[in-house]
């Protein structure tokens, strides 16, 4: 007997790395492509309030237990425009991915648009594990999670024979069907795909467009070493999901550099062009009174409860003329032009007040749409809302 219980050991102790070895394991790609930006939401419609880094990171370390092991990645497109407050942004993105901990981080059309001395300095300070194909060095990195060895690519001609190949990409998905040998192809194309497609033996997904959902794809691994099967679903990133608080100080100390940003770039005004609500009140107090009713008249007050009234994203919408001579700019030199005012709707006409004679431009749909568009208002029903502000 003693003799079988012997072998019995030899037995499990030869067999036992297999045994582990040939189950099927699992990996998650958590994954984001096409931020465009998009540190947080505006919350201008509880419909579109979806997305943002405090939220997107929130969820993750809620759920990391149950979403292990997984990798986290962005595809790239993740800047907006080279501008001041473009590159606010980029510097808040990038250290948002660095706190958490984002395995790489593609640089796609978006990014290339940016200086590279202006960008490099930051990926150095930020430690981001960037792959940007017009870099020899960083075309691609290798990792391994639990056990699994992962080629993580820019460039199509990028693979690792007998590694799990992921390639992140700016090309539309069309051209990605054309890429043949990686496992999985994520793009930044922003195009919005329900469920990833399967291509070959490719799986093709692409980042939401503004991280409105966070992307898991859920692989099932072989112990080939090949992606067997997929799970895939897209987590909504609503207001319900706790905010990181880390990561909303990063957001926080973006918020007061722009408000700062516009500070600096305080400029005198150039003549009085808009009148303001006091001026039409003079001869139109009964319209004064009914507009006080309408939300438009408390639009800039939303702002400032958000923290967000230094943000000229904000503020062209929530204001009257921002941006236009003599238009609102800064609630500490205009205060008169704050909200949505008089002539956001009926127009900048100061022929009306040496001869209020002269018609002012009608009052067309056309004019609430600059604001009113489908991001921003979903529910728009221009007679619906129209009903809702008669003065
Ligand atoms: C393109 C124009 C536009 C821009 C840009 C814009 N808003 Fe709005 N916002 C609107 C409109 C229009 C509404 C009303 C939507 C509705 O009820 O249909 C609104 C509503 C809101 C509301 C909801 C108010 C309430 O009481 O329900 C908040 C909060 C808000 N905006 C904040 C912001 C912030 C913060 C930003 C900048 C990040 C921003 N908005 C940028 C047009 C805009
Ligand atoms: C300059 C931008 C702008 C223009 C132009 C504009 N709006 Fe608005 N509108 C807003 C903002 C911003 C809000 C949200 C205000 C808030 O609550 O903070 C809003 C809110 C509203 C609301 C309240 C929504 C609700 O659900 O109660 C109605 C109704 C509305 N607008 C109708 C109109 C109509 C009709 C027009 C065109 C005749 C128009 N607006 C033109 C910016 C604008
Ligand atoms: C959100 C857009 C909007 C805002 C803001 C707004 N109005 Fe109007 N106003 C309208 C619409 C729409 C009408 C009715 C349709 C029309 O006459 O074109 C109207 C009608 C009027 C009329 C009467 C026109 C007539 O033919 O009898 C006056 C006067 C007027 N508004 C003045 C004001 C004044 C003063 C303010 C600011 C305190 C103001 N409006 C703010 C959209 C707006
Ligand atoms: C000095 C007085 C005075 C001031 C200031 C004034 N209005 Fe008027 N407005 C009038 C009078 C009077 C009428 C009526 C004219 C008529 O019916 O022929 C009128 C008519 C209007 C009408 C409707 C008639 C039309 O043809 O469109 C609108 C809209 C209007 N004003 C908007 C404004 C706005 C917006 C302001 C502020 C920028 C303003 N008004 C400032 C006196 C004034």
């Amino acid at each position: 007997m003693r003799k079988y219980k012997l072998l019995y050991l030899i037995i499990l102790i030869i067999f036992m790395p297999f045994s582990v070895h040939g189950e099927e394991q699992t990996l998650t790609i958590l994954y984001t492509g096409s931020l465009k930006g998009e540190l947080e939401t505006c919350g201008c419609s509880p419909k579109t309030d979806f997305g943002g880094l405090a939220r997107l990171s929130g969820y993750i370390s809620e759920h990391a237990e149950e979403l292990s092991p997984y990798i986290l990645i962005d595809a790239g497109n993740f800047t907006p425009k080279d501008t001041p407050q473009g590159r606010l942004k980029t510097e808040a993105m990038l250290r948002s991915f660095s706190k958490m901990k984002y395995d790489a981080v593609a640089f796609g059309e978006n990014e290339k648009v940016f200086p590279r001395n202006y960008l490099y300095p930051l990926v150095k300070e930020n430690k981001t594990p960037v792959l940007c194909a017009a870099s020899e060095k960083r075309r691609s990195l290798s990792i391994t999670r639990s056990d699994i060895k992962l080629n993580i690519g820019v460039d199509p001609a990028a693979r690792h024979e007998g590694n799990l190949n992921l390639l992140l990409s700016d090309k539309p998905v069309s051209e990605a069907k054309l890429i043949n040998g990686w496992d999985v192809i994520i793009t930044s194309s922003g195009e919005e795909l329900e469920e990833p497609l399967e291509n070959n033996e490719t799986i093709i997904a692409a980042g939401y467009p503004k991280g409105k959902n966070l992307g898991i794809l859920k692989l099932r691994i072989g112990i080939n070493g090949k992606v067997m099967g997929h799970d895939h679903r897209w987590q909504p990133l609503g207001k319900e999901i706790k905010e990181d608080p880390l990561v909303r100080d990063i957001l926080n100390d973006y918020d007061s550099k722009v408000a700062r940003l516009l500070r600096e770039a305080e400029r005198p005004l150039a003549g009085a062009t808009y009148s303001g609500v006091k001026k039409c009140a003079e001869c139109h107090q009964p319209f004064e009174e009914s507009w006080k009713d309408t939300r438009h008249a408390g639009a800039f007050q939303t702002l400032e409860k958000a923290g967000k009234s230094s943000d000229p994203e904000c503020i062209k919408c929530h204001s009257v003329g921002f941006g236009e001579k003599g238009g609102f700019y800064s609630i500490e030199t205009t205060p008169d032009l704050a909200n949505v005012q008089c002539e956001e709707c009926h127009g900048l006409d100061r022929g009306h007040l040496d001869d209020f004679s002269k018609p002012m431009r009608p009052v067309t749909e056309k004019v609430c749409l600059k604001c009113h568009t489908e991001e921003h208002s979903p529910d728009f029903d221009y007679p619906v809302y129209l009903e809702k502000i008669k003065h």
